[in-house]
């Protein structure tokens, strides 16, 4: 019964999983099967496959197909401003509240992938406070799993496209033309730290402000989820905010830990 199970593709799908943890050290226990399934069948779709256990012949013999599954088991999918609605709350109703009653403030960007998040709300920062942001002692964590990704944020050099539902004056502010790419200028990347890190194994951070994890949260399995949301809390200040994506729910597990203060842009305060 056993040996027959061994053969199937169920228990290659179970052997692949630990591959990639062995290799990379993701733990696709944490995503959902689903989505993992997607996403690995893109790959095998490149080279004509349907087996999971042919596709691990590709991984062990072809280095370079590595990198190609992380990018495809990561989706990078980012946007300058994504959901202006959630940063004009940010701006006018979260800011104001924070900026009066403290020096230091502590934002993680969870989920970061190419920087157009942290940056986002570095440049509205920035706008809000002028010459004042030397007055506070702001850090913008910003992490992600894919060093790739956050290669391209470290860089912060994007292109005209990426750019191009920014606002005239932000992109005068904000950026430098440079050999055709736009540049974050230097008060908005200074406020913004980069680290490559894994949310499913805790987050290190304490003491924050707020944190956005927005569209990254739909990928984990409930339990991930959970998790990570117990990890939010313990790192959130008391009365600290919870940014999640526009179609992502909080789960129930945690739900009592917090009171949603807007539904539509899923922003939560930390009981
Ligand atoms: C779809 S992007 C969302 C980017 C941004 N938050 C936004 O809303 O535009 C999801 C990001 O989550 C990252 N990610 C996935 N699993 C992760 C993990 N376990 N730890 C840290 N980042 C992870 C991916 O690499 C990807 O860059």
């Amino acid at each position: 019964m056993f040996t027959k199970y061994k053969e199937t593709e169920e228990y290659g799908f179970e052997v692949l999983k630990k591959i990639i943890l062995r290799r990379i050290g993701l733990d696709c226990n944490y995503y959902r099967d689903s989505y993992l399934r997607r996403r690995i069948d893109l790959r095998m779709k490149n080279y004509g496959l349907n087996s999971y256990w042919d596709y691990m012949k590709i991984l062990i013999n072809n280095e370079d197909e590595w990198p190609s599954l992380i990018r495809d088991l990561t989706v990078n999918y980012t946007s300058f401003f994504r959901d202006p609605d959630v940063f004009f709350y940010f701006k006018t109703r979260i800011l104001p509240v924070l900026l009066s009653n403290k020096r230091v403030i502590r934002i993680l960007s969870a989920g970061c992938s190419s920087g157009e998040e942290p940056y986002t709300i570095s440049m509205i920062i920035n706008d809000v406070l002028k010459s004042n942001v030397n007055k506070y002692l702001i850090s913008i964590y910003a992490i992600d799993i894919d060093e790739c990704a956050l290669n391209k944020a470290i860089i912060g050099e994007y292109e005209e496209r990426v750019v191009e539902k920014i606002s005239r004056s932000y992109i005068q502010k904000y950026f430098i033309k440079v050999n055709g790419k736009y540049k974050v200028s230097g008060c908005v990347r200074r406020l913004v730290h980069f680290k490559n890190m894994d949310l499913t194994q805790g987050v290190k951070y304490r003491n924050l402000d707020v944190i956005f994890c927005r569209n990254t949260f739909i990928y984990f399995s409930p339990e991930a989820q959970n998790k990570i949301c117990m990890d939010f809390y313990n790192a959130l200040n008391h009365n600290g905010y919870l940014i999640l994506g526009k179609t992502e729910i909080l789960p129930e597990k945690v739900a009592d830990k917090f009171i949603c203060i807007d539904n539509e842009r899923k922003i939560f305060q930390k009981i």
